[in-house]
């Protein structure tokens, strides 16, 4: 069986002894050293867990009720309608990847979802999950010929064919692997077509912050929320805190009013009894301990803007050497958060890998948040001498 075309990279990346080795594959934040960071925030609140020492109990079944209240109005915004009305349960789940799942087990199993729909290109997983749930999963055009845009109307004339009921997958930001987003009126005409075939949205976030801000990123799931229909959501700590490994994450369900969510909360937390017992604690804690601190959350705030801003000085950087060497790699200027679609082939991309031991995705996806000074010049270099040939 091959292997995963992102974690099984990172793997391979691993094994690679060339020294002047670039890994823009898997979507990990690197710093300007090419390192992974610990926010000095982490550091903090860790150190403070540390201090606390607490046993290692049980976490409930649905997570850590801080940690669900500080994400859901991170995504929701504290003052929004359908959060004071308590319409909105959050759970804690293993990840983004975690939320999704969950999030199709419960379309499926609970609310007799039988299809999903998912852009075309997307996320090579939200097909294996929705699939691995008992989903049948098809697909709607997104990316313009160019691969420089949306086409909307294909995206919009494809949405309004798709069987009523069925869940649609949407990036919320930072589109994986495009780095192509909607306009805020695009998200307002998507959602008259949602509410006009009754869909049921899954929105997954997993980059708020690195598109536009963290409050700019969620506008869609505002958007949704204030609406008045129901949706779920998947969001992400896993990048704007840095904590990958420690697999932190929520399910959002937006429900009609606070007596259905209280009763998605409790099919939810069957689901998760049924599938890994309770979360983990170390990661939600953490991210609780800072959100719950506004000191440490102002110190948060800043940190994501810095990744952003280096994120997109990043773009302008790959740009520009691309235009040094001769090529035309403005693609990165024009497309948002982490990823930037290169319009490479799969063996162009497998070119670059081999001889010059810059690794990207085969579809032509590279994390630009792992370039730096030192290597986006001879990462252009590379770009353009397997576009010339
Ligand atoms: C990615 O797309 O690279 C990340 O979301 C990591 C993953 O699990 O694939």
């Amino acid at each position: 069986m091959p292997d995963d075309p992102i974690l099984g990279l990172n793997e391979l990346f691993k094994t690679d002894e060339r020294p002047e080795k670039v890994n823009l594959g898997v979507g990990c934040y690197l710093t300007e050293a090419g390192n992974l960071p610990l926010l000095d925030v982490v550091e903090e609140a860790e150190t403070r867990l540390s201090e606390k020492k607490l046993p290692h109990g049980y976490m409930p079944m649905s997570g850590i009720p801080k940690f669900c209240e500080a994400v859901k109005h991170l995504v929701f915004g504290e003052a929004s309608p359908a959060v004071v009305e308590g319409r909105i349960t959050t759970i804690q789940t293993l990840g983004g990847t975690g939320a999704l799942q969950l999030g199709a087990a419960f379309a499926h199993q609970y609310l007799g979802v039988a299809k999903a729909v998912v852009s075309d290109p997307t996320w090579g997983n939200h097909i294996a999950i929705f699939k691995g749930d008992g989903l049948t999963v098809s697909k709607y055009p997104y990316l313009n010929a160019a691969k420089d845009g949306v086409d909307f109307e294909a995206m919009i004339a494809a949405l309004n064919e798709v069987e009523e009921g069925s869940l649609v997958l949407f990036h919320a930001c930072c589109h994986n692997p495009t780095g192509v987003d909607l306009s805020h009126e695009e998200w307002r005409k998507v959602l008259e077509v949602v509410k006009a075939r009754d869909l049921l949205p899954l929105l997954d976030m997993a980059y708020q912050g690195f598109g536009d801000g963290l409050e700019e990123d969620a506008f869609a799931m505002r958007l949704f929320a204030e609406s008045g229909i129901r949706f779920m959501a998947a969001t992400s700590c896993s990048k704007n805190f840095a904590l990958y490994g420690e697999r932190v994450g929520a399910l959002h369900v937006v429900c009609g009013d606070k007596r259905e969510a209280e009763v998605a909360t409790s099919i939810l937390k069957a689901l998760v009894r049924a599938e890994y017992s309770n979360p983990p604690a170390h990661g939600a804690n953490v991210v609780a301990e800072v959100l719950g601190d506004p000191e440490l959350k102002k110190r948060w705030f800043k940190d994501v803007v810095e990744m952003h801003d280096r994120i997109c000085e990043m773009r302008r950087a790959l740009a520009e050497a691309g235009e040094a060497e001769g090529a035309d790699l403005s693609f990165a200027t024009k497309q948002k958060g982490m990823f930037s679609f290169t319009g490479l082939t799969p063996e162009e991309m497998d070119r670059l890998r081999e001889e010059f031991a810059v690794y990207g995705v085969r579809n032509g996806r590279i994390c630009v948040a792992g370039l730096n000074h030192r290597n986006v010049g001879y990462v252009a270099k590379a770009m353009a001498t397997v576009l010339k040939a």
